[in-house]
């Protein structure tokens, strides 16, 4: 393990559900740590941020570790449908921008219009894997949110995984994975 036990267990997840012919999607790039190590993964890498500067980063990590596989798109997450609607999963490390504006982060209404429009374009084994922050109001709100509206997927067609650190006191992240197990009902 490097950095962070959750941030790296994510990646280790993601490691088993993502094929070399899979079309995946970053839906918050921020530096592209996480577009990079799926770029190593995956066929092809898709990549939304609302602010330029996360695509400025991106764009220069990227080019440094001559990665070609990656598309960078200045958009909400809301609007995936718009730029690909055939792939295998979608990752949110949700949040504000490390070292950037904290007032730009992501919120509990975006994510879940966002979830809402994923869903119903997963294919069997496609997948949703999100790292969550309850160490800030928007993050909490978020995390609220999230188990509202997720304890109510359809336990036939979605497996659901919470990954956390329960005995930490410092309000660490934890993993959510919703995995679809069928294509209809
Ligand atoms: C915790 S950071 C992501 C870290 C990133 N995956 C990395 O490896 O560096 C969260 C990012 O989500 C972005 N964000 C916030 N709202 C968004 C939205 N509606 N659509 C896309 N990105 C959004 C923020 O601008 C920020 O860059």
């Amino acid at each position: 393990m490097k950095k962070s036990l959750i941030l790296d267990t994510a990646h280790l997840l993601l490691t088993s559900l993502i094929d070399p012919n899979d079309i995946v999607i970053d839906a918050t790039m921020g530096n592209g740590f996480d577009t990079l190590f799926l770029s190593k993964l995956a066929k092809q890498v898709y990549a939304f941020d609302i602010q330029e500067q996360a695509l400025l980063n991106t764009q220069g990590l990227l080019l440094k570790e001559h990665v070609t596989n990656v598309t960078l798109i200045l958009d909400s997450h809301e609007h995936i449908l718009n730029y690909v609607s055939d792939f295998k999963g979608v990752v949110f490390n949700l949040g504000y921008l490390p070292l950037g504006d904290k007032s730009i982060t992501t919120t509990k209404d975006t994510t879940i219009k966002t979830l809402e429009t994923l869903l119903p374009k997963l294919k069997k084994d496609g997948f949703i894997l999100m790292v969550v922050y309850v160490g800030h109001k928007a993050g909490l709100e978020e995390s609220h949110a999230l188990h509202d509206y997720i304890q109510h997927l359809d336990q036939h067609l979605f497996k659901i995984m919470k990954i956390e650190l329960p005995f930490q006191r410092n309000k660490p992240p934890y993993v959510i994975l919703i995995h679809k197990t069928k294509d209809v009902c």
